[in-house]
């Protein structure tokens, strides 16, 4: 579809939307001025989180909540090939476009998550790759997916994850990278220089990002990745691929790895100076190995939170940061093997409890905002 014919569709789905259930007023969440979103603006940088379309239509305080604090959405997995195309040639954009329709109506930016990625890929692709004889016809797979969703999103979208968690070091195999990979072992490392040329044939002014993870704390695992993740960037912009980002998933784990300011403040310098913007683009904190008060959990949280945006506030180079969900009331985290608490509970992992009240998380967000140094291009361009 056209750029033109896209919007107004969507601007038509907007004023439906007004009349239904997407329609969300800010009443229960407190005075408007106060929120993340408007702290975040004040300092020309964007707050934001991940969303899933049902819950956005079930659940009217969650929504509120994502409404009133978010200045940027990300799809928590409606965007992913799973999704979108789960059997060859069948499209479901239905619940991609309700997000996009959200954001849309609450004058909120969107990520694309994510364009290229080993996991959440349908079986029929995984086979198709295998089976597939010719590397033209590999490439094509790739291509054509993202000619497709980059097509029709392309315009809207603040950036795009064109590939997510491409490095691997426990792999021990070529460069560091993720070989075991699907798309590594169809196209080599050339996957990401192809996918990217694809994205932004169509992506207009987006970012254009590589997003990974455990690059944060101080454990020698966290500096191994670093390590590579430079010397992927360092390479990928050698050859020329249009790189203009790199997203940090921000998935922390205080009871296991230590964070450690100086440690990531000298990452993110060493991003900057390769002339990336740098997003925080999945942060949530695990409560798993904490104590079993929850208020002493929580006090700890706010503190790792509070250091960890602060960290990234100071630095230029970072333009927005995300939260992986805004509630406790649902978060992965609860429900996985390795994070979930041994007592049954709930995590406490995101900035509002289930009951959807503000936790000091959310207050050291705030505060981190607050204390933030207005970013120096504020007023000349958007974040
Ligand atoms: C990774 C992915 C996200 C999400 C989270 C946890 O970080 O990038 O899309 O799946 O894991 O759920």
């Amino acid at each position: 579809m056209r750029r033109r014919a896209f919007l107004s569709k969507m601007a038509g789905l907007c004023v439906a939307a007004q009349h239904g259930c997407l329609n969300h007023a800010y009443a229960e969440v407190g005075p408007i001025e106060k929120s993340l979103r408007n702290r975040a603006r004040a300092k020309g940088v964007l707050f934001g989180c991940a969303v899933s379309s049902p819950l956005l239509r079930k659940d009217a305080a969650f929504a509120d909540a994502i409404a009133r604090d978010a200045d940027i959405l990300v799809h928590e997995y409606e965007l992913k090939r799973k999704n979108v195309e789960p059997e060859e040639n069948v499209w479901t954009f239905e619940g991609s476009d309700q997000v996009l329709q959200f954001a849309l109506q609450h004058d909120q930016k969107i990520r694309g998550h994510t364009l290229c990625w080993h996991v959440a890929n349908p079986a029929w692709l995984e086979q198709s790759l295998s089976d597939e004889t010719s590397v033209g016809g590999r490439e094509k797979l790739l291509v054509d997916y993202i000619q497709r969703v980059v097509g029709r999103y392309g315009p809207n979208m603040h950036s795009w994850d064109v590939v997510n968690e491409p490095i691997e070091p426990e792999d021990w195999d070529f460069n560091d990278m993720r070989t075991t990979s699907p798309w590594f072992r169809a196209l080599g490392e050339d996957y990401i220089d192809i996918a990217f040329a694809a994205t932004k044939q169509l992506s207009g002014d987006a970012l254009l990002m590589i997003n990974d993870y455990s690059v944060e704390s101080d454990a020698n695992w966290n500096e191994r990745r670093r390590t590579v993740t430079l010397q992927l960037l360092e390479r990928l912009i050698r050859r020329g691929v249009p790189v203009s980002g790199f997203g940090i998933q921000g998935h922390l784990k205080p009871y296991r790895e230590k964070f450690n300011e100086r440690v990531f403040s000298k990452f993110l310098d060493e991003l900057q100076s390769l002339g990336l913007k740098i997003m925080i683009t999945e942060f949530d904190v695990t409560d798993v190995d904490g104590p079993d008060d929850p208020a002493k959990r929580d006090a700890d949280l706010a503190a790792v939170t509070r250091s960890f945006f602060d960290v990234s506030l100071a630095s230029d180079a970072v333009i927005g940061m995300l939260t992986w969900g805004i509630s406790d009331r649902y978060s992965w985290l609860s429900d996985n093997p390795s994070y979930k608490r041994s007592d049954g509970t709930k995590s406490r992992v995101l900035p509002y409890d289930v009951e959807m009240k503000k936790k000091p998380m959310w207050h050291a967000i705030a505060a981190a905002l607050d204390a933030a140094p207005v970013r120096p291009a504020h007023g000349a361009s958007t974040p």
